[in-house]
């Protein structure tokens, strides 16, 4: 049997992170320390207790804990500490180029403005890109389970910033939330010169992620993983080259899939679909995209091959300039050597 990259390799491998919420990177550490700061009671005792409610029966159960727990995020500079830790991380795992989600709704309706979270997410990023070579930006998603009046307020006034975004996306609770639902606010998005990607096919059926693409136009679908159940999908996504943004170890959390060995992640490349490898809400899911790699190695396999196509489909699957993927293509023909 070929061997397989070491943990070390797998983590110093250049990638692209794309799909990755950075409130589901609030450690319990770091949900204290900011509850401390900002006079914010948490219903937990302790970090350890905290970490000890990261057991989760579906998406709903898992995002109950994630808006509670994102109250303790108040102020610009709290956004702009947690947008950094993540970006340390990430750079200690291999990222070169990392594109945020973030859920402006879920802030402003707890009276936090939207500069705040803007200002506080995109100045880390923009030291991130000085200090640590990490290139990326900024995705906004609707939430799907709000009304769409909320998603359209959010983008007016995320509009009125447009330099700041790379994107739109569309997450939270799927089932009964189907992507067209959103087609007029994704279509304003898109005509200020957003890019497009929603999450579909986590939980939800085939035919949601079929929407996203016919009616919402986005140019990646995240999770995507139930396309496994259909065959004419896998084709369409293969044939129209749309990358999926799959995230392991947060299915087998959110029980999509019932263990990792099981995942479709290898099936769905060998049906010619454009895979990567991300880590969705680290904090919450038992680790960042170095530990994905390891945990989808150890229980999948992955050679060195496989690792190096995945990384190389992230960075090709990225809305970075033709300029910079060329350049983090030529950082990971030196990973090979
Ligand atoms: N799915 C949907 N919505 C989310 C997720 C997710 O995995 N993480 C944060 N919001
Ligand atoms: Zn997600």
């Amino acid at each position: 049997m070929t061997a397989q990259p070491s943990d070390s390799a797998l983590y110093a491998l250049p990638k692209a992170e794309l799909h990755l919420h950075i409130e589901g990177t609030l450690e319990p550490e770091l949900a204290f320390e900011l509850a401390a700061r900002n006079g914010v009671s948490l219903p937990y005792d302790s970090v350890e207790q905290l970490a000890e409610q990261y057991e989760f029966s579906d998406l709903q159960s898992f995002l109950d804990l994630y808006y509670a727990t994102m109250d303790v995020l108040r102020t610009e500079d709290d956004f702009a500490e947690l947008t950094r830790r993540y970006l340390r991380t990430a750079s200690e795992q291999g990222v070169r180029h990392a594109e945020l989600f973030f859920d402006p709704q879920a802030h402003v309706e707890r009276g936090i403005p939207i500069e705040a979270v803007v200002d506080g997410i995109s100045g880390a990023i923009a030291e991130g890109e000085r200090d640590l070579g990490i290139s990326g930006g900024l995705i906004l998603c609707f939430l799907r389970d709000q009304p769409v009046e909320s998603a359209d307020a959010i983008l007016s006034a995320a509009l009125t910033r447009p330099d700041r975004l790379l994107g739109v996306g569309l997450d939270s609770a799927e089932v009964g939330y189907p992507p067209e639902l959103f087609r007029d606010v994704f279509a304003r998005a898109r005509d200020a010169g957003l890019h497009a990607v929603a999450h579909a096919g986590e939980e939800g059926p085939p035919a949601y992620i079929v929407q996203a693409l016919d009616v919402l136009g986005v140019e990646r679908i995240d999770h995507g993983i139930r396309a496994i159940e259909d065959p004419a999908l896998l084709d369409r996504l293969a044939e129209e080259a749309v990358p999926l943004t799959v995230c392991p170890l947060s299915n087998v959390r959110l029980r999509t899939v019932p263990e990792l060995a099981a995942h479709p992640l290898h099936r769905l490349e060998e049906a010619g679909v454009l895979v990567t490898i991300n880590s969705d809400d680290p904090a919450y899911f038992g680790g960042y995209i170095g530990e994905n790699y390891t945990a989808v190695r150890d229980a999948l396999g992955l050679t060195a091959d496989q690792a190096e196509r995945y990384a190389r489909t992230s960075i090709h699957a990225s809305f970075a300039s033709t300029a910079r993927k060329a350049e983090l293509q030529q950082a990971v023909d030196a990973w090979r050597g």
